[in-house]
């Protein structure tokens, strides 16, 4: 089969489309024809050796997927080859999470192999490509705003980085919800197609200081909750826009991981610092956006799609930032 597949970290140009064998499958797991695969940042991570889960070399990423079932193994009884299914990247272990496309091979190719377990079966109502943005982004913000966070409908929160993939799904979910949907993004263009999907007020933060302007819209409350996917850059006036009792959701690091922490306004003001795993989330995180995209609440933000062919260029256009919502693979 063809993947997209590195034997080196570094750049870009390290990914190569070849050929690999097959995966063979176990008696439990099923195999999968992927008919899409979406980009994520962590991808980005993983093929530059910068993040702290390392993969092992030669290594095919894509961590989500969407697809058919291929072929099921002998003890699997509940699922048929040619259901639409959606795949579940975590596999719970005593050990902790195991993730398709971290520590085993993932949806950057033509078949993938995983438990049975880890697969859910899509309505019609939701395409493949819907279905492939929903693993990672959709359900780091369900579970990121309302397990962690507890976002309720008389909340404001700030949701930073929100033409991202995973900013674009929190702006939606959190909509869900009846909050008051503040977001920002590095460009007004972005800002623009924010407003689309259904915000309430825009930031630009590279053009503005966002805490003032936080306080500005909020007429000098500040926000219940922040959703925040950059980390240390934004943290000082992430403090300085958030209420008393304020909770912020630590979810990226894309602004930097560490800085140095003052305690003062944390307990002075009793705020609370939560962070978010996806690959800690119920599966019915997963459930739910599945079934809200079936009822045409939830729309999934797709900039574009190439041919797996092309996963050169895909990466690249996260890297350079210019895309709005998600990027996918059609193999
Ligand atoms: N904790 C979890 O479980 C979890 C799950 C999903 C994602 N994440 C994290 O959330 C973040 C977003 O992921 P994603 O896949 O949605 O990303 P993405 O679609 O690639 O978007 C990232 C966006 O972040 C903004 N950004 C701000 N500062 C940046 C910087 N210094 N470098 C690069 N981008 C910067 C950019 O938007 P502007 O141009 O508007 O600034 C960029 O387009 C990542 O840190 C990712 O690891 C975490």
């Amino acid at each position: 089969m063809k993947a997209i597949r590195y034997h080196e970290v570094g750049e870009i140009d390290v990914l190569k489309f070849e050929d690999v064998p097959t995966p063979e499958i176990g008696d439990d797991e099923v195999l999968v024809r992927v008919k899409a695969a979406s980009l994520n940042h962590l991808d980005l991570r993983l093929r530059a050796g910068k993040s702290p889960r390392p993969v092992k070399l030669p290594h095919v990423g894509g961590v989500d997927a969407a697809g058919d079932i291929e072929i099921v193994g002998k003890n699997v009884t509940d699922l048929k080859p040619g259901t639409r299914v959606v795949l579940d990247p975590t596999v719970k272990t005593p050990k902790g999470p195991s993730v398709m496309g971290v520590n085993f091979h993932g949806g950057f190719a033509e078949f993938v192999k995983l438990p049975a377990t880890n697969v859910v079966p899509i309505p019609q109502e939701v395409s493949y490509d819907e279905a492939c943005v929903l693993p990672v982004c959709y359900v780091t913000a369900w579970y990121g705003l309302y397990d962690r966070g507890g976002l309720r409908k008389d909340e404001t929160v700030l949701i930073h980085a929100a033409g991202s993939g995973t900013g674009s799904a929190a702006v939606q979910v959190a909509k869900e919800s009846g909050a008051y949907v503040i977001a920002t993004a590095g460009s007004d263009e972005k800002l623009e197609k924010v407003k689309e999907i259904g915000v309430d007020a825009t930031i630009n933060y590279n053009t503005s200081d966002f805490s003032q302007e936080v306080k500005k819209i909020t007429e000098g409350k500040g926000v219940d909750l922040i959703f925040d996917q950059i980390g240390a850059s934004v943290w000082e006036n992430n403090l300085k826009s958030l209420k008393t009792k304020g909770r912020i959701l630590l979810v990226g690091v894309v602004g930097g991981g560490q800085t140095t922490f003052n305690f003062g306004p944390v307990i002075m003001r009793d705020l609370s610092v939560l962070g978010v795993t996806v690959f800690n989330a119920p599966r019915q995180n997963l459930i739910n956006v599945i079934n809200l995209v079936s009822l045409n609440r939830l729309k999934p933000v797709i900039d574009k799609r190439l041919p797996l062919s092309e996963a050169a260029q895909a990466q690249k256009m996260l890297e350079d930032r210019s895309q709005f919502g998600k990027v996918i693979l059609n193999p």
